[in-house]
């Protein structure tokens, strides 16, 4: 059976089952939000240590402003309403991902960090206006800056995901089969699962039946 320490998750859909079923994008995002709180729950049942959430692409920004400030507020009121809990359940937030958003919502973003370091049962990283190109070429940068080895270690110390083990599992809701950015150096070695449920369907039983079937695949690593 193979170990699992950490699933990373493109979590797409919402917008089409929003219109699909409510007229309108952003309802999805809403409801897509109560998936991620039953999929944290599971990700905490089957004992997983880092859950990683993609919420929010750098090339994200193309859409309408609507659109992105509704995404927010609803990050905003989650974040006001859930972090108590979040910690009483000995869960750590780390964003990946650049912080520039509106000062209030950088601060709910770095006090929950703060607030959340020391917790140890899962390890969710929110990635929020992240791009995975955006975040090679800025450790390269810095490697280039302190005149360290480009090499695979020193690559990894420097990306937003250091010290945080790659992901055995991504699954893509939403029926799309691409990457869109995300880990494209971490996801080297992933077993990928491409789901055709739109995110704000996606069960705990989805999610069960993709872990169960990750746990007999023969992973070679390059071997036979
Ligand atoms: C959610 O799905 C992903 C986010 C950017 C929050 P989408 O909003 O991309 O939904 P679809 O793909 O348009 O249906
Ligand atoms: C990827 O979904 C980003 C997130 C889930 C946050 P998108 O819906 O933005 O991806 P594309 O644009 O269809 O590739
Ligand atoms: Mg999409």
């Amino acid at each position: 059976m193979n170990p699992l320490n950490h699933v990373a998750i493109i979590m797409d859909g919402n917008g089409r089952w929003g219109l699909k079923y409510k007229n309108s994008r952003n309802a999805g995002h809403k409801v897509g939000l109560k998936t991620v709180e039953k999929i944290i729950k599971e990700t905490i049942r089957q004992k997983i240590n880092f859950l990683t959430l993609y919420a929010f692409s750098t090339e994200n920004w193309k859409r309408p402003k609507k659109e992105i400030n509704y995404l927010f507020n609803l990050l905003e009121s989650f974040l006001i309403k859930r972090i108590d809990q979040l910690h009483a359940q000995n869960i750590k937030i780390k964003i990946i991902g650049i912080k520039n958003f509106s000062k209030k919502l950088n601060n709910l973003l770095i006090n929950a960090e703060k607030k959340t370091f020391k917790n140890k049962t899962l390890q969710i990283n929110l990635a929020l206006n992240y791009g995975s190109k955006k975040e090679l070429i800025n450790a390269i940068k810095k490697l280039n800056k302190n005149k360290k080895k480009i090499n695979e270690i020193n690559i990894n110390k420097y990306l937003q995901t250091n010290g945080i083990p790659d992901p055995e599992i991504l699954i893509r809701t939403g029926n799309t089969n691409r990457l869109s950015n995300f880990l494209l150096w971490q996801l080297a070695y992933t077993e990928i699962f491409f789901e055709k449920k739109l995110w704000p369907d996606f069960t705990e039983d989805d999610f069960k039946k993709i872990i169960k079937k990750f746990k007999i695949i023969k992973r070679n690593f390059g071997n036979i």
